[in-house]
């Protein structure tokens, strides 16, 4: 079995490979570690022990811990936050991509940097594909392309992992905020006319490892659950299945309404469905439909409960 370590244990005698997780206890990070497949032995931060904004920790840690894969789930994310906060977001998602890039091309360790459909303009109505061009339309959008960009310029050979509408149980997220919601029983209004494509932290995490693991699959991937919704589509089948395990008493009325009727300080795009068709088959892997993730991360949550 993996196990975790910090520096003052002893790493196991036989590692087949070391892997350094960043921004290890957000969303992502958290189900990397839940995840990591057998022979891989593997450190994780957070923040308050590697600020990825630091170039000097940054390459401490990675040039002392000599890891063979890197993972950067750390980032800055919050979308409408970052409108105010502009310097922060770049700060994380921009330069602090960059140092970890520069630091894992320096130690020769495979990087898998993870970054967003929110780098899309939202105009086009098939899904994207990971050589589409980018035309990000918030500050927080900016910053990961940014990100993007100085990863793959310190490091050609960097996986940069593009991914949707992520979600996990114990997570701020969507569905934790419809169920809560859901719970006061009030009636809900929710956007209609924005489309993509929910996705399990559980499922993207087995897809990066798969990739991380997989030499040939450098460059611009896309990973999401497939299918599509629009985020009414999302929160009525939340609802849907809630009500199916007892997670919820009764249901309550949830309207499609427009954009144009909840604006938010950070622009979205209308429409960030990624084709990730190379990503399935770079790495072999099948992917599931987004509603059989959501119903099967609600099921862990109905049984911690
Ligand atoms: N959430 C989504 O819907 C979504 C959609 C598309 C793509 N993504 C991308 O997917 C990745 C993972 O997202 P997530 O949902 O797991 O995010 P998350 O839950 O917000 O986790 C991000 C983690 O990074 C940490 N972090 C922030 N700044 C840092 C820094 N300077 N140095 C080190 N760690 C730092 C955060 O710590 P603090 O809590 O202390 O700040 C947090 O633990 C990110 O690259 C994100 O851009 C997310």
């Amino acid at each position: 079995m993996p196990r975790e370590y910090g520096r003052d244990q002893q790493p196991c005698k036989d590692p087949t490979l070391k892997a350094l997780i960043l921004g290890a206890n957000g969303q992502l990070g958290t189900e990397l570690k839940k995840t990591v497949p057998d022979g891989i032995e593997f450190i994780a931060h957070d923040r308050a022990t590697l600020d990825i904004a630091d170039p000097k920790v940054v390459h401490a840690v990675i040039s002392a811990e000599r890891p063979q894969l890197v993972v950067n789930a750390a980032a800055y994310t919050a979308v409408d936050r970052a409108e105010s906060e502009s310097e922060q977001a770049f700060v994380t998602n921009a330069e602090g991509a960059g140092h970890v890039a520069i630091a894992a091309a320096a130690q020769g360790a495979r990087l898998v940097h993870i970054s967003t459909d929110f780098v899309f303009d939202g105009r086009k109505s098939i899904p994207y594909r990971p050589d589409d061009r980018t035309n990000p339309q918030s500050v927080y959008g900016k910053s990961k392309c940014e990100g993007e960009e100085r990863v793959l310029a310190a490091y050609p050979e960097a996986t940069v992992l593009r991914t949707a509408w992520l979600y996990a149980a114990g997570g701020r997220n969507f569905v934790s905020t419809m169920l809560g919601l859901m719970r006061e029983g009030k009636p809900l209004r929710v956007v209609a006319d924005q489309v993509g494509t929910p996705t399990w932290a559980r499922t993207l995490a087995e897809a990066t490892w798969a990739l991380g693991l997989t030499l040939s699959a450098t460059g611009i991937h896309h990973w999401t659950d497939a299918g599509v919704a629009s985020w009414y589509d999302f929160a009525v089948a939340i609802q849907d299945e809630a009500m199916t395990l007892g997670l919820l008493d009764k249901p309550t009325g949830i309207t499609p309404i427009t954009t144009a009727d909840y604006p938010t300080p950070a622009m979205r795009p209308a429409y960030s469905v990624l084709d990730c068709r190379v990503t399935r088959e770079a790495a072999g892997l099948e992917g599931r439909h987004w509603r059989h993730a959501l119903a099967e991360m609600l099921r862990e949550v109905k049984a911690s409960t």
